[in-house]
Formats: structure tokens, C-alpha cells, sequence
């Protein structure tokens, strides 16, 4: 979506009379009687009644004027304009027309940067709902796999593994979606309604001229079935996610929004959408494939026209815009936008004091600690606040606010920057920012920064990226640090004769090699756009307030590996013929800076399998065939009732301080695998909390069919026979293996155990 600010009209005039354009923001107002009386008001009916009913009362011109992100209202039935272009990516946002902040709500929570972790912002959409400053209806999250290192908008994802973008992605979803209790997910009633964005196999934003609106991704059936749509499929079937937006690009030569078989075919048909599905921004909502597409924003009232004119023109059936409007308006009622004043319907006791409660607040730095990661440590982290006399806090990001909540970000409850987290560890400390900017163009600012480390005991440089960088419709060329950065902190290190901690904050990974080789530099951290808490969160960690456990959710690859593929290549695995390198940690094998999954911690953990089985046996299901010495087997042929399995996993803190640690398990398919075999693939992960000293149990569960395999050059899901083996940690710390038979039951008698 563009980040275009613009304002609806009514905002417009609100500003010129402030008295007199509320806006109204519900529907069947039981004050009026005139209105309320019809059908579509009444609660007691099905929501799909109500909505036809509605939709059946409308003439063809108020039909169409409903099919754009401001819909017109209507106001012969009580119908106020409505705006469905909200944003909450990490916490509620103005990027969208929908929202408005002012003296009432003056900002909102605003959470780390997805890429960095992702939480608790519906009960602050609704209540500014609730006092008519936010509709109902929220295009988040972005579960785009994080494929390519340059994405400009990598950092609304939560990187570059499927599974882990699946789970976040039915979290969020269920998050923003459901109403208090988790468990009593059987009311269809909605807290607020999410999007997920964008379907499918978009994020080519702008590379070397070539931009999301004209890109044709080439996409193998391969690459679709395991990387592109895993996190679709999980928001639809697992998340019950109540829109779906198809992107900009087009997928093998046809654009997205205009695919009958990628959206009714596979979205609506297959996974079972119960919602609705629109079009990148100010496009018109598609509608299962019915109204022409087009690819560039254009002006809401003339696509509406164009709309009219299609049905005049019997190139659109009448009741193919009837269907798009139920399901519109279904996604309505279950917000219940029809059901009167907010304020006497559940959530209305939400109010403004329940905008950046402390408890929000808090979350806001928890979720940054949490994510964090700590690169490396030669032992200088963390740092002693006693024993730190002069400190110096370095870079262009060192005193960054606006710059830690990322984009789609709405305004924030306040700031604490790096630096100020710092000072509240230590008096005596030195700022000098060594380059005017990120793009640090000009070095004349690196001798006084060389100065101030001279002078300190210990110094905190923090550079890295912003949205001049990378950002939405920005992609990067290369990995490396801007312009003179790199210098400033090599010229910092050479002039301290102490510790320097180098702060890397960026989305996407920056190609730190020279640092990780400088003995000066005793630590590194990543911390993502840590939000608005972001300064504390670098501070509480640096001084070892808390213990760092994030895992980096992306490769970090060398500068050399932009040169290897173009970003426009759309192929996940490697391929020796076309000389391609393969991407992410599933395909890649060459160089990392650092793997996917690192992440230290000031403690040390060790792991052992607790129990974990030793054979699966594949039954068929009953008029299934296979060959004799089957090696892959379709899944659909399978019995998959019985095939679940759980590994403990004993995790142990060895000290020196308490904390949490994340347990990753890493599948390995046997080696003969199927063509285009991971070279290993995340199954399990889960984060476990171990006082020093201390040992702890970690269940992870698995279901053979869903989790262990394998997709052939066809699309199609394949169990395969033979020795696997389930890693447990990353590369970087010490794995544990351990191998697991799958064979084929002998017959349907041989056991009654499937998982032995
Ligand atoms: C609402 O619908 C119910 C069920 O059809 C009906 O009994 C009731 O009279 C309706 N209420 C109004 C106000 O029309
Ligand atoms: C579940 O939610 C519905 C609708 O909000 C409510 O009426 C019902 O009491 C809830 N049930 C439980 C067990 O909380
Ligand atoms: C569609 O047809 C109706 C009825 O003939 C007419 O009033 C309307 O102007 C037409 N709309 C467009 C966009 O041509
Ligand atoms: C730091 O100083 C405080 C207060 O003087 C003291 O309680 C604490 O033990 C000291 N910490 C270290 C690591 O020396
Ligand atoms: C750091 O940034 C804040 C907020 O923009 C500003 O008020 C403050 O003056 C800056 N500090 C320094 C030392 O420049
Ligand atoms: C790397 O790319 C950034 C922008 O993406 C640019 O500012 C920088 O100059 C480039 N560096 C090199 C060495 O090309
Ligand atoms: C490192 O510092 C010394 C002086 O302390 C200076 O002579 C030398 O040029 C510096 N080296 C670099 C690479 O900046
Ligand atoms: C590898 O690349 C070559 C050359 O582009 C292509 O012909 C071949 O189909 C590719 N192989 C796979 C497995 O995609
Ligand atoms: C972990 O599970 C094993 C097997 O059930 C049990 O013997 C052990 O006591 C458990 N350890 C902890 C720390 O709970």
C-alpha cells in the first residue's frame, strides 16, 4: 500500500468546522426509527440476511459507490460513509485514512517493528473506534515471506522463514480479531477486522527500475506451494482471518487481483474464506476476479464509474457486485457497525484511557527486549553501570526516535531513544551523532566522534538504516553500511582505548564482517526499529538488566551475494545450471555473516532430548496403491489420524544469570529426498523461561502430514520414506540430532502404533 497521506473528505472539512462534521461511525442508530426498523438492523437475524437485505435495498449507483476504501454513505437508510483503509502493523497507525489522531487521542502504543516482534493493539483500535477516531477495518498484517535481503519492506514481516510467518501470522490475526478469551473463538463476532496482505509472492517493491506495479513474478509450483502461500493458507484456515488483499504484481503473467484460479479457486474455494478480498490500495475491491483490474491507484469515484458502467454494459452480472457487497457487508455487521452506538454494545466501556495504558506501555518494551538479538560478545556485555565512567554514544541512529518505529506507524504514547536509555545507566556520557544522517554522505563529522571516544571508557555506536534506506517502494542494491558509516565506526574503535558495543539498527541484515573481525569491538547487537520503547530496551540489555534470547528471523549474507542473483529472481532454490545461489537458510549454503536462528545470551544453555520417538509408520488410507519401494508418497493417499507425535526436550541454564531461551528444531529429510529438498527446514519452536542453574522441559508437538514434508516440482505434498533427523538449535550453538524412521506399515495389521 502507498503511504499516502491523504485526507477523506470529511476529515477535510472537520478541520474548516470543527463543530459541525462528526463523523457519524455506526450504522442503525436506535434513536431514529426511521431507520433502525429495517431488516439489515436487526440483530436477531443472520448476518448474511441482514447483509442482503442491505445490499437488495441499494440501486446500482449506491452499489458501486460502496466499492471503493471510502464508502459513500447512504443516507435514506441510516448508512454513514465508511472508510476501510486502516493500518495497525505494530500498534495503530494514521498511515490510513480511517485513523485520526488529535487533543482527544493524541497517539497510540506503537510496538517494535514487526520484523522484530509483533502484539497487543485491537483494544487501542477499538476503543479510538469508540470515540469516532478509527473505523473497524485494519489492512495488517503483511505475511510476504522476507525473501530477498534488499526488501525495503522486510521489516512488516517476520522474515524469511514460512513457518515462523505462518504462526505470527495466525497470532496477529487471532490477536487483533478475537473477542477477550482466546478459548470461546466460537462467536463470529469481531473485535476489530484484519487483513492479511499481500497474496501472493509480492515483494519486489522497486529494485533498479523495476516496481511491484508492473513486476511479473515467475514463480515455480515448487516455490508457491512451500514458501509463498504457507502463511496465506494458515491466516484463512487457522488464523479465520476476515479479508484477504491481493498485490500489485502479477504472478506468472497474470495480476493477482484479477486470478480466478489464486483467489476464488484457491482462497475462497479451497482454504474457505469467510470475509472479503480487496485489492491493493485505492484500486477497487476485487471481487472474485469480477471487475477489470487496475494497476495503478487511480481515483476512487472513477473506478466506481467505471464499475457502473461495466454492469450498464453487461460486462459485469449485477450479482457478482451483489455477492462482493455481502461479503462487505457481512465483515460489518460482525464488527457491528450495525447494531447502533458503540458505546452500548461489548468493548463500548473502551475509551481514550485505554490508549498507552502503562501496561501497553510496558508490552511496548518487553516485545523490544524480546526481540533483540545479541550477535556477538567477546565478554565485554554486559556492561557494569559502576563500573562505566565516561561512556560516549555514537551514530546516526544514536539519538533516533522517529526512526525506531519503523513504517505504518501512527504516533506514538512517547519516546526514549538509545540515548536517553543510556543516560539513565550512566552520568557522565558524551553524544556525538559522527554523520548528519544515515546516508552519512560526508565525513566530517567522524574526527569529532573519533574525539569523544578517545576521551570514554566504554562506547555505544548506533548505525544501521532508516526509511531513506529501505522502506516501502525502496528496495536496496546492496547490503553494506551508507555511505561513510562504516568509517565512522572503524575510526571510533581505532581512537577508544575501551570497549566499543556496536547497536546495528536496520530491518534487513546490514553486511557487518569488518566489525565482527575488530577485537575492540566487544559486542554487537541487533534491535531491528525497536519502537517506542526501543532506548530502554538497548540500555536494559547493554547493562545486563535483561538477558538477550532473540534469534535473528533472516540470514545475514555477505555484500558479495547481491551480486549472485538479481532480487528480481524469484526462484527459492539454488540452481547450479542458471548459477543461482538459492535463498534463505532453507536453500542457501554459501558464506553468512551470521544464520539464520543466532542469537546469544549472557548465559550459557545446553540441550538433550528428553523422548522423542524412534519410527513412524506411514498407514494408507484404505483404496490407496503404492508401488513396493515407494520413496515418496503423496499425502493425500496417506491415514494421517494417528500420525502426531511430541519430543521433550530438557533445556538447562548453566549460568551465569537467569533467562529465556528459544529452542529451535530444524528438520532434515533423508538425503535421496525429491528434487528441490531443503537443505534443512524449521518444524518446531517454542521459548522457554530457565532460572540459572535450573533445568526445564519444552514440548514440541508435530503432525507428520502437516509438518515433515516435502513438496515436489509439482506442488504436490510428499511424505517421504527413509532416515530423518530433527535437529534441535542453530547452527551457531551446539545441535543435538536425533533420527527418526519413517517406513511403510508392512500391512494395516503389522501395529496398531503408528509412532513407536
Ligand atoms: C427481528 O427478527 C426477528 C426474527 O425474524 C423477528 O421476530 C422480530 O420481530 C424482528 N424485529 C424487528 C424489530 O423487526
Ligand atoms: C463466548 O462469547 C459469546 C459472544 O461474545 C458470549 O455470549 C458467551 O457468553 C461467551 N462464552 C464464554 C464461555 O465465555
Ligand atoms: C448506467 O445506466 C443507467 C440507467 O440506464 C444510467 O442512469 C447511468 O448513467 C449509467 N451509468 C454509466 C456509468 O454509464
Ligand atoms: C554497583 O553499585 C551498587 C551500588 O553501589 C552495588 O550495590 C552493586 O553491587 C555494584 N555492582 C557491581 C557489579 O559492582
Ligand atoms: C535527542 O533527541 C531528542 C528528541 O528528538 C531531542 O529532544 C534531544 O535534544 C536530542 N539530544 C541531543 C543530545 O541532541
Ligand atoms: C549501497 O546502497 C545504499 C542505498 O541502498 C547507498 O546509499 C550506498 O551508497 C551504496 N553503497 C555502495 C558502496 O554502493
Ligand atoms: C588509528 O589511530 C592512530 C592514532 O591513534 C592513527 O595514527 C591511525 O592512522 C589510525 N588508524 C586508522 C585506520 O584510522
Ligand atoms: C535451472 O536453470 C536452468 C537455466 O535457466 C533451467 O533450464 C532449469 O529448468 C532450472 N532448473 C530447475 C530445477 O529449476
Ligand atoms: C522432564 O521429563 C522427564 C521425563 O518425563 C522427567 O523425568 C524429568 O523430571 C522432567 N524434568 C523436569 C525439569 O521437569
Amino acid at each position: 500500500m502507498k503511504p499516502q497521506y491523504h485526507l477523506s473528505l470529511c476529515l477535510a472539512i472537520f478541520l474548516l468546522l470543527t463543530t459541525q462534521c462528526t463523523p457519524q461511525q455506526f450504522a442503525c442508530d436506535k434513536s431514529k426509527s426511521e431507520t433502525s426498523q429495517f431488516p439489515f438492523c436487526n440483530s436477531s437475524l443472520t448476518y448474511e440476511d441482514r447483509a442482503k437485505n442491505l445490499v437488495s435495498l441499494l440501486t446500482l449507483k449506491e452499489k458501486v459507490q460502496q466499492l471503493v476504501n471510502t464508502a459513500t454513505g447512504i443516507p435514506r437508510l441510516g448508512v454513514p460513509s465508511y472508510e476501510w483503509w486502516g493500518e495497525a502493523l505494530h500498534g495503530v497507525s494514521n498511515v490510513g485514512p480511517a485513523v485520526r489522531f488529535n487533543a482527544m487521542v493524541p497517539g497510540a502504543t506503537s510496538f517494535p517493528a514487526v520484523i522484530l516482534s509483533a502484539a497487543m493493539v485491537s483494544t487501542e483500535a477499538r476503543a479510538m473506534y469508540n470515540v469516532g477516531q478509527a473505523g473497524l477495518t485494519y489492512w495488517s498484517p503483511n505475511v510476504n515471506v522476507f525473501r530477498d535481503p534488499r526488501w525495503g519492506r522486510g521489516q512488516e514481516t517476520p522474515g524469511e522463514d514460512p513457518l515462523v510467518v505462518s504462526k505470527y501470522a495466525v497470532n496477529y490475526v487471532r490477536g487483533l480479531q478475537e473477542i477477550g478469551d482466546s478459548k470461546n473463538s466460537s462467536s463470529d463476532r469481531l473485535k476489530v477486522s484484519s487483513c492479511c496482505k499481500h497474496y501472493t509472492a509480492y515483494d519486489v517493491d522497486n529494485w533498479k527500475g523495476v516496481d511491484r506495479f508492473h513486476f511479473d513474478a515467475k514463480v515455480t509450483k515448487q516455490d508457491l506451494e512451500d514458501t509463498y502461500q504457507p502463511p496465506f493458507k494458515s491466516c484463512v484456515q487457522e488464523g479465520h482471518v476476515s479479508s484477504v488483499m491481493c498485490s500489485y504484481n502479477r504472478v506468472n503473467g497474470i495480476p493477482t487481483c484479477a486470478d480466478p484460479n489464486l483467489l476464488k479457486g484457491v482462497v475462497r474455494d479451497q482454504w474457505g474464506l469467510d470475509g472479503y478480498i480487496v485489492s491493493d490500495c485505492d484500486s477497487i475491491q476485487v471481487y472474485d476476479t469480477a471487475i477489470r483490474y487496475t494497476a495503478t491507484p487511480e481515483d476512487a469515484v472513477a473506478l466506481a464509474l467505471n464499475a457502473e458502467n461495466a454492469v450498464n454494459m453487461s460486462k459485469v452480472k449485477e450479482s457478482v457486485v451483489d455477492q462482493a457487497l455481502i461479503y462487505n457487508y457481512i465483515v460489518l455487521m460482525r464488527l457491528g457497525f450495525f447494531d447502533g452506538d458503540p458505546k452500548s454494545q461489548p468493548l463500548g466501556n473502551l475509551g481514550p484511557s485505554d490508549v498507552c495504558t502503562d501496561d501497553h506501555k510496558s508490552l511496548a518494551l518487553d516485545a523490544a527486549r524480546q526481540g533483540i538479538v545479541l550477535l556477538g560478545n567477546n565478554g565485554a556485555l554486559p556492561l557494569s553501570s559502576n563500573a562505566t565512567q565516561n561512556l560516549a554514544v555514537i551514530g546516526p541512529n544514536a539519538n533516533a526516535t522517529n526512526v525506531m518505529i519503523s513504517n505504518y506507524a501512527g504516533i506514538p504514547c512517547g519516546y526514549t531513544s538509545p540515548l536517553q536509555g543510556l543516560q539513565k545507566y550512566v552520568s557522565a556520557v558524551t553524544y556525538a551523532p559522527g554523520c548528519s544522517n544515515v546516508k552519512c554522505k560526508d565525513d566530517s563529522l567522524i574526527e569529532p566522534a573519533a574525539k569523544a571516544a578517545a576521551a570514554a571508557d566504554v562506547v555505544v555506536v548506533v548505525v544501521g538504516l532508516d526509511q531513506s534506506i529501505e522502506a516501502e517502494g525502496l528496495d536496496r542494491e546492496n547490503l553494506t553500511l551508507p555511505g561513510y558509516q562504516e568509517k565512522l565506526v572503524m575510526e571510533v574503535a581505532n581512537a577508544t582505548k575501551g570497549t566499543v558495543i556496536l547497536v546495528v539498527m536496520a530491518a534487513g541484515p546490514v553486511d557487518i564482517s569488518f566489525a565482527k573481525s575488530n577485537r575492540k569491538i566487544g559486542g554487537i547487537l541487533w534491535v531491528g526499529y525497536p519502537g517506542q520503547a526501543g532506548g530502554d530496551a538497548i540500555a536494559q540489555i547493554i547493562f545486563g538488566d535483561y538477558n538477550p534470547a532473540g534469534r535473528s528471523p533472516f540470514t545475514w549474507y555477505p555484500q558479495q551475494y547481491v551480486d549472485q542473483l538479481p532480487m528480481t529472481d524469484m526462484n527459492m532454490r539454488a540452481n547450479a545450471t542458471a548459477n543461482l545461489p538459492g535463498r534463505t537458510y532453507r536453500f542457501y549454503s554459501g558464506k553468512t555473516v551470521y544464520p539464520f536462528g543466532h542469537g546469544l545470551s549472557y548465559s550459557s544453555f545446553s540441550k538433550f532430548i528428553v523422548s522423542a520417538p524412534s519410527t513412524v509408520l506411514i498407514k494408507k488410507n484404505r483404496n490407496s496403491i503404492y508401488p513396493s519401494h515407494a520413496q515418496a508418497i503423496d499425502v493425500t493417499t496417506v491415514n494421517c489420524k494417528d500420525l502426531h507425535f511430541h519430543v521433550v526436550i530438557g533445556v538447562k541454564n548453566n549460568g551465569p544469570m537467569s533467562g529465556s531461551h528459544v529452542v529451535l528444531i530444524f528438520w532434515k529429510p533423508p538425503s535421496a529426498s525429491t528434487a528441490g529438498a531443503p537443505n534443512v527446514e524449521l518444524v518446531g519452536f517454542e521459548r522457554v523461561d530457565v532460572q540459572k542453574g535450573k533445568t526445564k522441559n519444552v514440548t514440541v508437538g508435530f503432525d507428520v502430514c502437516k509438518g515433515l514434508n516435502l513438496v515436489d516440482t509439482d506442488g504436490q505434498r510428499k511424505l517421504v520414506i527413509g532416515q530423518h533427523t530433527l535437529i534441535v538449535g542453530s547452527p551457531s550453538e551446539r545441535q543435538v540430532r536425533h533420527h527418526l524412521n519413517v517406513r511403510l506399515a508392512r500391512s494395516a495389521s503389522e501395529t496398531d502404533l503408528a509412532i513407536m
